[in-house]
């Protein structure tokens, strides 16, 4: 297993946490698994060098506070395996430039950007990705549905290499959990959950002051029905506020649904809402032990780092030789 999560500014999201986060904390009690924050693509988009540093920080906290245990999983950041960037040139290599502009995040974030903005860097971001999982030889990527096609990416490159050079390569699949691939904007939810696209009051950020999540999801858009069902087309809102309790709670669909027969929308809003509490609170405390403790951090990282670095080095060392480099003696 393999997976990777941005350091972004503040804290993550709750789509973050339930489409990728929680699956990566009860998959590293069955898999060899590896998680990282992933710095290196940060900087497909400017960053102030301070920012990043500490969201760094941030993100690797918070990875702790929700559950990732640094005995049970490799936990590192990216920039600490220098082999990332050094196999990402080699996949760059290999991959076409068609190939590469079909990629629908690059597509969406360049023309918000605007072609002389956005950097070659965001372009190659997805080969990057590609590189990040195979030098782990992962099998599983846990991700959201907005890295679908990225995977996808993955498993053609790794066919490719495998085809020209000889086996090398682990064809990898994304791990996308049908009920949580997709976790919506409160607001407005026919558009997934992001910093980017939604607007503050549409967006759960895991350390807000949790009066604050309790009112986002109040104030959370339904539809004009009283009828709680669910219904992902015709009551997306409805069902996204029913897919976050199931998830949060451990109670399936179809319990809720009766738990809240001839009830209001009142009712279910309420109950999500105390739910989010119950799981931000000691979130946002753990968080802060974490980053009050900026050593433990440090040796968590350095012994991540290490862990990563003898099997990433292994794939590249193979890969530069299937490739025809001559050894460095
Ligand atoms: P990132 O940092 O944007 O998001 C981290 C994870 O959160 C998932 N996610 C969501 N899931 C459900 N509903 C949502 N609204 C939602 N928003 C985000 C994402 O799918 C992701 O799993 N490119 C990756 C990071 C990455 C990576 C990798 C992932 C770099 N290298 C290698 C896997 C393997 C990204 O930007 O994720």
């Amino acid at each position: 297993m393999l997976s990777g999560i941005q350091p972004t500014a503040g804290s993550f999201h709750l789509g973050n946490y339930l489409g990728a986060v929680r699956q990566w904390v009860a998959l590293q009690e069955s898999h060899d698994a590896f998680y990282m924050v992933v710095d290196l693509h940060a900087i497909t988009v400017p960053q102030d060098p301070a920012e990043l540093r500490a969201n760094t920080r941030l993100a690797v906290a918070q990875l702790l506070a929700a559950g990732l245990d640094p005995e049970r999983c490799t936990l590192f950041v990216q920039s600490h395996v220098p082999e990332h960037a050094q196999l990402g040139w080699v996949m760059n290599c290999l991959t076409g430039f068609g190939e590469a502009s079909r990629m629908t995040q690059f597509k969406d974030k360049s023309a918000k950007q605007g072609a002389d903005r956005a950097t070659v860097g965001l372009f190659t971001y997805p080969v990057l990705q590609v590189a990040d999982i195979l030098l782990y030889q992962a099998n599983q990527v846990p991700v959201g549905e907005d890295q679908r096609q990225h995977i996808e990416l993955t498993r053609d490159l790794a066919e490719r290499f495998n085809g020209r050079y000889g086996q090398t390569f682990t064809v990898p699949a994304p791990y996308i959990l049908k009920e949580t691939a997709k976790i919506f904007d409160l607001q407005d939810p026919a558009v997934k959950m992001s910093k980017s696209a939604s607007t503050p009051k549409g967006l759960i950020n895991l350390l807000d002051d949790p009066k604050i999540t309790a009112k986002k999801v109040k104030s959370a858009v339904t539809d004009t029905d009283t009828v709680i069902r669910f219904d992902a087309e015709k009551k997306p809102g409805v069902s996204n506020l029913l897919t976050i309790l199931s998830t949060l709670s451990g109670s399936p669909v179809e319990d809720l649904e009766r738990r809240y027969e001839g009830k209001g929308y009142g009712a279910l809003k309420t109950d999500v809402a105390e739910a989010m509490v119950e799981f931000v609170t000691p979130f946002r405390t753990r968080t802060q032990e974490y980053l009050d403790d900026p050593e433990t951090l440090d040796s968590i990282l350095a012994k991540g780092a290490e862990k990563a670095r003898a099997v990433a080095a292994e794939t590249l060392a193979q890969t530069y030789d299937r490739m025809g480099f001559l050894p460095a003696k």
